[in-house]
């Protein structure tokens, strides 16, 4: 009896090893751009490394602010006159797919450009924690916790320099509350870390989500979850 309750305990043991992300096997594999060779287990292809050059470790496009201007889509006028923008500043990434040398390095980075009073709306990002950094002007932050938490807010004000971090799987977002624009940029702790934004998945599903659904779940009207929906 006593080798499988050894046996049991380093699984246990082997089980708290294996509760981070998981360390790279090689010095790098710089993902190929191959629709044909997309793997959907994990990660991607390596380029062959002797085949890597300087310029799959870098990604040119931060330079340049995002047109914030451009809101096609993101903008919504509520029934309280309040009108909300909600920036392009995070859709995807770059994550490992438009920045291929982030393969299986375990981490990946936005840029947030914020016009006046635009808000970055509340989403998830499943895998990976986020650390920001606000470069220019003045943001709101905030997170919730578990429901094990009490769903406790915690918020910050956030001005240039200051850093804050957003625990893996949390909602969270960031609003501009300063007098101009604010930049800012975030560093997530996997190379995919995904992102859910809570809105769209219950406002915006395709098919929508049954109203006496969603009426149940927030106590509410239904003519309100139908003014969502649409
Ligand atoms: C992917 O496969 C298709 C069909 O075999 C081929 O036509 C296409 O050129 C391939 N694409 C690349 C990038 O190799
Ligand atoms: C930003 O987008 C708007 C709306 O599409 C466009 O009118 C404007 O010219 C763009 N500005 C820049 C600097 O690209
Ligand atoms: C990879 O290919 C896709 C589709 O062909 C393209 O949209 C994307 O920009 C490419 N990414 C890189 C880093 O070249
Ligand atoms: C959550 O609330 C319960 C009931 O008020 C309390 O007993 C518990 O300590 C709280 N937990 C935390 C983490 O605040």
């Amino acid at each position: 009896m006593k080798f499988p309750l050894t046996f049991v305990l380093l699984a246990l043991a082997s089980s708290h090893a294996f509760a981070s992300y998981p360390s790279p096997l090689q010095d790098f594999c710089v993902a190929i751009n191959d629709s044909n060779s997309t793997v959907l287990v994990n990660g991607k292809f390596c380029k062959d490394p002797k085949l890597a050059i300087a310029n799959d470790f870098s990604f040119p496009k931060f330079r340049y602010p995002r047109n914030t201007t451009n809101l096609v889509g993101f903008k919504v006028t509520t029934a309280f006159g309040l009108v909300w923008h909600f920036p392009k500043a995070e859709p995807n990434g770059p994550f490992v797919n438009q920045f291929p040398g982030l393969n299986t390095l375990g981490i990946a980075m936005t840029r947030l450009d914020f016009a006046l009073h635009d808000l970055n709306p509340p989403h998830i990002h499943p895998r990976g924690t986020k650390m920001l950094v606000v470069v220019e002007g003045m943001l709101y932050v905030s997170f919730v916790t578990s429901n094990q938490l009490n769903n406790t807010l915690f918020t910050k004000v956030l001005t240039k320099g200051d850093v804050f971090v957003f625990p893996q799987g949390f909602i969270h977002f960031q609003l501009n509350i300063g007098q101009a624009n604010a930049l800012a940029f975030a560093f997530l702790s996997n190379q995919n870390p995904g992102l859910i934004t809570i809105a769209n998945t219950f406002f915006r599903s395709k098919p929508l989500i049954n109203v006496d659904v969603l009426t149940k779940a927030f106590q509410v009207d239904n003519k309100l979850i139908n003014y969502l929906q649409a």
